[in-house]
């Protein structure tokens, strides 16, 4: 997967009824991005645009942009008095430059990362901040683990090899950063075991959402014994008092143009 397929071909209702969780936990990043009244702020793969809302209900004019029209679609049937664009991550363009770009829970699908991050600076006015969250190193390692295990187990070491995220340390994204640029104000490397909405299916869930590329051309039988096997091997870490968690590790950063 490459930018170019970032949340291109979710289903923007699953999205918001099953995995609510990735914008209510971005709510602490909003705090953290402080917006202002006036304030010219980006929201970096928008989705359906909740997080936007919530920036610009602080008086803040702000923009969301994502590479999926179905998102795009929805976050402007759901917030019509707010600006959003389809855009890539790799490849945004505005005339007028922002006080601060915001991005929850995207950057991890964006391989080509030093793409991202010229266009973050360059979309950014002087002294201009970034306020970023996402997958960190080692993120969800137990579950990629335990689905890599099965897919190989059953023929598909290809599948399992295949390049869908990019979970970095604090010190590979903030060199990155500060080789174009960015003074690197804050910088946080943290667990946050995330409960997952179905009691029954929360892992299956997870994966059909979320990893659904690394099951590709496998036939709809073989998918449902391997995701069968990837739960019940996470059963004894990730399933606690009738819930299942995904094993989450955040990166959180904040830069200075
Ligand atoms: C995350 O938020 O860490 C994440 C979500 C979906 C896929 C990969 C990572």
């Amino acid at each position: 997967m490459n930018t170019a397929t970032v949340h291109t071909n979710w289903n923007p209702h699953l999205y918001d009824d099953k995995h609510s969780f990735v914008f209510k936990y971005g709510e602490g990043l909003v705090d953290l991005l402080n917006p202002q009244a006036g304030e010219r702020i980006l929201d970096l793969g928008c989705g359906t645009g909740y997080l936007t809302s919530v920036i610009a209900a602080a008086g803040a004019t702000v923009t969301g942009i994502d590479n999926s029209l179905e998102m795009i679609t929805k976050a402007k049937a759901q917030y019509p008095e707010l600006a959003f664009k389809v855009q890539s991550a790799t490849e945004f363009y505005f005339d007028q430059h922002f006080d601060a770009i915001f991005s929850n829970a995207v950057l991890h699908w964006v391989l080509q990362k030093e793409m991202a991050i010229d266009c973050m600076y360059r979309n950014l006015k002087r002294s201009g901040r970034l306020v970023l969250e996402f997958g960190g190193k080692q993120n969800m390692a137990k579950i990629v683990t335990a689905l890599q295990n099965s897919l190989i187990s059953h023929g598909f070491a290809e599948n399992a090899a295949i390049p869908l995220w990019y979970f970095p340390s604090v010190s590979e994204y903030t060199s990155l950063l500060e080789k174009r640029g960015f003074r690197v104000t804050y910088a946080a490397h943290f667990n946050r075991d995330t409960k997952l909405a179905d009691t029954q299916n929360g892992i299956k869930d997870w994966v059909r959402m979320f990893g659904s590329s690394f099951l590709k051309g496998i036939d709809e039988p073989t998918i449902e014994t391997i995701l069968d096997e990837v739960q019940a091997a996470l059963k004894p870490t990730q399933f606690k008092n009738g819930d299942w968690y995904a094993d989450y590790k955040r990166l959180r950063i904040i830069a200075i143009k």
